[in-house]
């Protein structure tokens, strides 16, 4: 029987383990984006426990050293990131040979979070933020050494348990259980708001793990491009009477956001055939998104803008432009020239709207991070003003016939939280919703999510090409495309995955797939592991899922039957994918649309081409989409949106 001492032992990595003297501050590069600095609200003695916090990672000997040092990051960042223990360089994920470890899970587990801090593809890769602008891997550099360091020592037989990106230590456990149990932000009821986890934050006990960011399964943008292309087209479909045999040619989406999410949205308009204006304030974000070759044309001014896309709207042919600029701004210009824009969105990170999610229209970017430092109280009164403008920009557009959903970034909660009453169906409060819909609740649930449809994922852990492209083709061959429309868009997505230059970071491929598509393919990825065909493969998904995510604002948002404000649903499938043998299961509070707001989870699976991971996948990932495909049949989802056969 296990002992406390047993469980004492398990859990002695220490700092100590991992630097044999005090490490030098690795050099801050200039150019790479900063997190601006966060709500930090502590007492006095507050802040001396948020010293003691932080310190218990530290060796007693350097402790005269680095409390002051804490205590100056604290003032100016509002965290302890400990930047100290980061790094020296670029982080990137690797091929899974070049990591240490026992077991092939800690292993790839490595790959993952490194890939999730890659500075190609991380928001602030310096403050561990991954995505969603305060998506984290874990709160501070200390954790991830020790997360490090205890992937490389578990083996088969413990489980490490990660809460709110603190590594508890290895618990004895068996191979059939998962390797890693993450939870991130889950607040008690009655401390479940937004002041309360700031506080949390600033004293180093909680972590907001957004969703794939704290659950190691980002992939980088092409993550949501799948996504982002499948929400436009059928917007296009059902709004705009596009058949589902044609796509975008000749229309215009207008955005805003180049960010770690929302920067899919130029290649996804382009990949739709469409025109794309996206507005976005970070120039360095307009660089990177330019540079992928994910935006082809870049304007400061919205007239040149609106003018190259209606050129190319005219010819039908695609492009997607970067307005640097303001959206209000760009709503604006459009609403003056009578221009006529057919979709319309925002994806500003609307979840952390006074953080600096949202850049008030008349601050540049670099105003806006000022601001935070200095005057949180009048940023939040420009926020506010700038939402107000934003909302009558959309509300003309609108009546004029453009088409607008909330992009699940919690923007007319925003607008509501502004002052705006009527932005509520009732106009009075958000209980009955809102006079605009969420993607979700026009578009993705009734398409995609009532059948199961959801961004299956897989990493090819050896880091090759050849790999990836092995697995596009074997995919490829899983899906009837005759079967549903919804097949048959993936089966064009798939086809053309390559051709289409998706992947930043490791060798990495999104494709929605139902729960028997996700099995088949899953099933036929381990085979090609068993066959030396290709190197390990590590499947997951984007907590954006069917059935691993409980949000009344976002995923469950067109549900109806009242169950919305529950959150058994996600619940239920993190702790059946642990009972069912998953290498990784990930529950957060948040994820997209802000703390109290969701409850949401995922899973990581190592395919090793062993048979055990055969029964694995026959059993967990049916589990993992049909618990929510089963809720959404009894919230009486009609299905009734559903296309034609093809
Ligand atoms: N793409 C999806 O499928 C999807 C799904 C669900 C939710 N979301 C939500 O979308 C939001 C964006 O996600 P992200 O990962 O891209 O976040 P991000 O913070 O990385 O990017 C947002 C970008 O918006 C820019 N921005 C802010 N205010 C602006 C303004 N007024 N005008 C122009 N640009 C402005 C920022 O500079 C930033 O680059 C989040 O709230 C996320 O939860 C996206």
């Amino acid at each position: 029987m296990i002992q406390n001492k047993d469980i004492s032992e398990s859990m002695t990595i220490k700092l100590e383990d991992v630097f044999d003297e005090l490490p030098v501050m690795p050099k801050f590069v200039k150019g790479i984006r900063r997190a601006p600095k966060r709500d930090f609200t502590l007492s006095r003695k507050e802040t001396v426990l948020a010293l003691k916090n932080a310190l218990r990672y530290i060796p007693e000997k350097w402790h005269a050293t680095l409390a002051q040092e804490f205590l100056d990051e604290l003032l100016t960042t509002g965290r302890i990131y400990g930047y100290r223990f980061r790094p020296q360089g670029k982080i990137k994920g690797r091929s899974i040979d070049e990591y240490k470890g026992r077991c092939i899970e800690g292993k790839a587990f490595q790959v993952m979070i490194d890939n999730n801090l890659d500075f190609d593809i991380a928001l602030y890769p310096y403050e561990l933020v991954t995505y969603g602008e305060t998506g984290q891997v874990c709160q501070n550099w200390m954790q991830y050494r020790l997360i490090k360091q205890y992937l490389q020592v578990i083996t088969r037989d413990q489980t490490l348990v990660v809460e709110s990106g603190h590594p508890l230590g290895l618990f004895a456990s068996t191979p059939e259980a998962p390797r890693v149990i993450i939870t991130n932000a889950l607040m008690v009821g009655l401390f479940d708001d937004q002041k309360n986890w700031h506080r949390a934050m600033a004293l180093g006990v909680a972590n907001y793990g957004q969703m794939t960011a704290g659950g190691w399964m980002y992939i980088g943008p092409q993550g949501i491009v799948h996504g982002t292309y499948s929400t436009i087209l059928n917007a296009g479909r059902i709004k705009l009477g596009i058949s589902h045999d044609k796509d975008l040619s000749g229309y215009l989406f207008v955005s805003s956001g180049l960010g770690g999410m929302s920067g899919a949205q130029g290649k996804s308009v382009e990949i739709a055939n469409g025109v794309g204006i996206i507005a976005e304030v970070d120039y360095s974000r307009v660089q990177t998104r330019n540079e992928q070759g994910w935006i082809s044309r870049v304007f400061d001014n919205p007239a040149e803008a609106f003018s190259i896309a209606k050129k190319h709207q005219d010819k039908k042919e695609s492009i997607s432009i970067a307005f640097y600029g303001n959206i209000v701004d760009l709503l604006e210009y459009a609403v003056d020239h009578n221009i006529k824009i057919d979709l319309l969105t925002d994806q500003t990170s609307c979840h952390a709207v006074y953080d600096g999610g949202y850049c008030p229209q008349g601050m540049t970017f670099d105003q806006r991070t000022e601001y935070l430092r200095t005057d949180k109280e009048k940023f939040k009164t420009h926020v506010d003003l700038s939402l107000r403008q934003h909302f009558k920009m959309i509300n003309t557009l609108v009546e004029r016939g453009t088409y607008f959903f909330d992009y699940g970034n919690s923007f007319l909660k925003a607008v509501f939280d502004a002052g705006v009453k009527k932005i509520c169906k009732n106009g009075k409060n958000t209980l009955d919703g809102f006079i605009f819909p969420s993607y979700v609740e026009d578009l993705m649930g009734p398409m995609l999510f009532d059948y199961g449809y959801g961004p299956f994922r897989w990493v090819c852990l050896s880091g090759k090409r050849e790999d990836l492209l092995k697995t596009d083709k074997a995919a490829m061959e899983c899906i009837d495309p005759d079967r549903r429309s919804q097949d048959r868009d993936n089966y064009v997505w798939i086809k053309n995955a390559d051709k289409n230059r998706l992947v930043v970071g490791t060798q990495a491929r999104i494709l929605y797939q139902d729960a028997l598509g996700r099995m088949k393919i899953a099933l036929k990825f381990n085979e090609m592991v068993r066959n030396k065909e290709t190197g390990p493969v590590m499947l997951g998904r984007d907590h954006h899922d069917t059935g691993g995510t409980d949000s009344p604002f976002r995923e469950t948002a067109n549900i109806k039957d009242g169950s919305n404000i529950m959150a058994d649903m996600a619940t239920q499938c993190f702790a059946g994918n642990a009972a069912r043998g998953m290498s990784l299961v990930a529950l957060h509070n948040g994820g997209g649309v802000g703390i109290g707001n969701a409850i949401n989870g995922g899973f990581g699976l190592v395919l090793d081409g062993s048979k055990r991971i055969d029964g694995i996948i026959e059993k967990a990932i049916p589990w993992d989409v049909m618990g929510g495909v089963a809720r959404r049949a009894w919230a009486r989802q009609e299905m009734k949106t559903q296309l034609k056969q093809v």
